[in-house]
């Protein structure tokens, strides 16, 4: 990511303090609603074959309902789904300027991969609402025949989109989160920087743990939602199927305890893959408080299976999206500590460049023969004349005049007729004075 390097400026401390705390918010909003996605879809798609292949409509409508309650509507997922990955390439690109670090790429390619995803999940969703307008439609008789054979080739055509639709934008968004973990893993692997390739990457173990723990999260979490807004929806009396209810309850709850109970496994694998420098003991504590907190979702999701009830589904819910944010708080400490010393690489550069804007001579390094090179050589040649004369004939006049010398680079003045008069070369103070000192030091070892 060559172009994004050059129109980063380093920065200082402080700001790369508080992108770090920009970091945390844009993942607090990403990762819950991206997990709320993937499992929709995942669980959708699952629930649409088991209804093809048991001929059960409950499954059909149970689909349905999981894609419409975790999608929730085409503006939430540009806003939740793509402009956070946009503004993480844009954060990882100042916190690790300048580095040898490839994370930018993986971002890069999350992002095109989730856009794709998202476009197809959406489709699927209306995809899906069409079905049932046009078999409801089918079934009310009183339609004349043309109609309904119209009817029939558009319900045909939307099940085609809704089958291809909903497998794609799975698939897409499975490897998109996959490339998204990998690029927000890898800089607190500060040890494996150099040595992975980019397919290395994606496969070293701390990465697809960490995925996994992110994938079951999502199922779970899906899955918590969902029961909520059915057991709100009965509530409110609007869902008064009896039958289709009890069926939900069991399938989700179901579905939610297998991916929470393996949750554990994969969070402590995450927390000891990480590199020992990085382990701190905040680091730790956040991983300590991120397991509690999936434990006390563990009660709730027991009280669940005694009695179905509204509040306990959406406490089980928070508890479940508190675990995960203990958790990405926990990673991005990590984040800081492994990245500790690239942040003063650049900071330092950061105060580099500011003292270069001000022309302060001390804390710069001026590469006084490199800028002789550039600003000076296609005029002047140590005993040759150029445009110039030859060093050789003026600069043993200054032997000891350095202050003059420097004066004449900053601002030259007419001398000697035969030449025309020196354009002024623009210098600031500090490297007229590291011009003025080279070509000295030069003709002193020259005379000896
Ligand atoms: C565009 C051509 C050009 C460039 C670039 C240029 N010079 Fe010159 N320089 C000249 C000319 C022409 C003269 C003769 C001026 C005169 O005698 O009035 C001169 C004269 C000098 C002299 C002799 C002054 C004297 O007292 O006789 C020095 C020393 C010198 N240049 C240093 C530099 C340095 C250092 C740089 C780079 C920062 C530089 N020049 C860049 C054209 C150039």
């Amino acid at each position: 990511m060559e172009f994004l390097n050059n129109f980063v400026l380093p920065q200082s401390a402080e700001h790369l303090e508080l992108l770090h705390y920009m970091l945390l918010i844009v993942l607090f909003l990403f990762i819950p609603f991206i997990s709320m996605v993937f499992g929709g879809i995942f669980l959708s798609v699952f629930y649409k074959r088991k209804a093809k292949k048991n001929h059960d409509t409950n499954y059909l409508r149970l689909a349905k309902d999981i894609i419409d309650i975790t999608t929730i509507s085409k503006s939430v997922g540009v806003i939740l789904g793509i402009v956070p990955v946009l503004t993480c390439v844009l954060i990882y690109s100042q916190l690790l300027h300048n580095s040898e670090v490839t994370n930018l790429n993986y971002l890069v390619f999350a992002l095109v991969l989730i856009s794709i995803s998202l476009f197809l999940i959406y489709s699927y969703r209306y995809s899906l609402t069409f079905n049932k307008i046009f078999s409801s439609f089918e079934k009310s008789t009183s339609s004349s025949h043309d109609l309904v054979d119209d009817v029939t080739k558009l319900r045909d055509e939307s099940n085609r989109v809704s089958k291809r639709a909903g497998i794609y934008g799975l698939i897409f968004l499975f490897f998109g989160i996959w490339f998204f973990i990998t690029g927000i893993t890898i800089p607190s692997l500060i040890n494996s920087w150099e040595s992975e390739s980019f397919i290395g990457g994606l496969f070293c173990w701390t990465v697809v743990s960490r995925f996994i723990y992110y994938i079951l999260f999502a199922v779970a979490i899906s899955g918590g939602m969902v029961i909520f807004s059915f057991l709100q929806d009965e509530k409110n009396k609007k869902n008064i199927d009896e039958k289709y209810s009890g069926f939900i309850k069991k399938e989700i709850t179901k579905v939610i305890f297998i991916s929470v109970f393996m949750i554990p496994f994969f969070a402590l694998v995450n927390l000891f893959g990480l590199p020992e420098s990085s382990l701190t003991s905040t680091v730790f504590v956040y991983a300590i408080s991120s397991l509690v907190l999936l434990f006390i979702g563990y009660h709730f999701l027991y009280l669940l299976t005694k009695e179905m009830q509204g509040t306990t589904a959406a406490l089980l819910f928070f508890i479940l999206i508190l675990s995960v944010a203990a958790n990405i708080v926990g990673e991005q400490k990590a984040m800081e500590t492994s990245t500790k010393v690239h942040s003063a690489v650049i900071s330092a550069s950061f105060e580099k460049y500011l003292a270069e804007l001000k022309g302060e001579g001390k804390t710069v390094e001026i590469n006084a023969a490199e800028m002789y090179q550039v600003k000076c050589s296609s005029c002047h040649k140590w005993d040759e004349k150029l445009v110039g004369p030859a060093h050789k004939d003026v600069i043993p006049k200054y032997a000891g005049k350095e202050a003059q010398l420097v004066a004449f680079i900053r601002n030259p003045s007419k001398i000697d007729a035969a030449f025309p008069q020196m354009p002024n070369p623009g210098l600031k103070p500090n490297e007229a004075q590291a011009i003025a000192k080279y070509l000295l030091e030069t003709y002193n070892q020259k005379i000896k």
